[in-house]
């Protein structure tokens, strides 16, 4: 199997080991093989029409669907250096639980290779490195360069390098060859893609036929009566958290807007299918705070 990342593929894509360049400050880069395309089919807020005048959701703001990335990518550069702090804060810890059963329920074994979109600060990569063993390879995927660089530093903080490689990338435009891995992961990154349909296309081509591809995301909350605390809490409490711990409550504005807009189990479930993934299926973890979706390339 061809291991090796293919740079033409995505001119935006640095398949080095250094993350520097970075394709979000870049968000046109290659723009034949990304054309124009509803991100939000399922109704999801994306108000995209046709001609110049294209929008997107960026949280609860229409922009320009060719500012989405760069906006995005501001965001996480922004909160890099606190990004895995805030998550323990936000969450009280528990996305290192979503985590685990993510990962612990993934159809992989010893010897596969594991690509990790919008892989972050490493933890999905850091946990699927004991189920591939030494055997196994993971290429840690991500657009932004200082979220690559601080997976990249924790990794090695822990010893962990072998296996591991770290390509700068966009979710919706691949630089690897078809049917090059036997699992797909993406954990908390769908939301922020501008064009989910694409991501989605993207993960489907680089799997190969058995191979498994998972969704770890925010999703629709399900009690009528919790969704008033989760309100508060995402409205209020995480922007003053972001500003006290981050000194950057507008990124943590967009994360609770963002996820008001990521598309619910049923809906995600549909465009997963809609890609052309095959046994889809989705369940929700904390009442629907988040969900897993699973779809398999037959
Ligand atoms: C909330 S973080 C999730 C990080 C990690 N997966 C985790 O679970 O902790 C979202 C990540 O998605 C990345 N991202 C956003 N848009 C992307 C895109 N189009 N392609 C690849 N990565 C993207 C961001 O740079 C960021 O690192």
């Amino acid at each position: 199997m061809n291991t090796t990342p293919d740079p033409s593929a995505d001119p935006s894509a640095d398949p080095s080991a250094d993350p520097s360049a970075d394709p979000s400050a870049n968000p046109s880069a290659n723009p034949s093989a990304n054309p124009p395309r509803a991100d939000d089919a399922q109704g999801t807020g994306a108000a995209r029409t046709a001609g110049a005048a294209d929008t997107t959701h960026f949280g609860f703001r229409d922009v320009p669907v060719g500012d989405k990335q760069k906006l995005v990518g501001e965001v996480f550069s922004s909160v890099a250096a606190r990004y895995d702090l805030m998550n323990d804060l936000m969450s009280l810890g528990i996305h290192r639980a979503w985590k685990r059963y993510f990962v612990a329920t993934a159809q992989v074994k010893p010897g596969d290779r594991v690509l990790d979109l919008a892989g972050g600060t490493g933890d999905i990569a850091a946990l699927l490195r004991d189920r591939v063993g030494d055997a196994g390879e993971l290429v840690l995927g991500d657009i932004n360069g200082p979220m690559l660089r601080v997976g990249r530093d924790r990794m090695v903080d822990r010893g962990q390098v072998r296996g591991f490689r770290y390509v700068q990338c966009n979710a919706q435009t691949l630089p690897f060859p078809d049917a090059s891995f036997d699992l797909v992961t993406i954990a908390f990154g769908l939301r922020n893609v501008t064009d989910k349909p694409a991501a989605l296309a993207e993960m489907l081509r680089v799997l190969r036929v058995g191979g498994q591809a998972r969704v770890l995301e925010f999703s629709r909350v399900k009690a009528d009566w919790f969704r008033p605390l989760y309100d508060f809490h995402s409205f209020q409490v995480l922007p003053r958290l972001g500003r006290l711990f981050a000194g950057d409550s507008d990124s943590y504005r967009y994360l609770a807007e963002s996820i008001r807009k990521h598309p619910p189990q049923a809906e995600l479930q549909a465009m997963m299918e809609a890609a052309g993934f095959a046994r889809c299926s989705h369940r929700s973890l904390s009442g629907g705070i988040v969900a897993v979706h699973t779809g398999y390339r037959v």
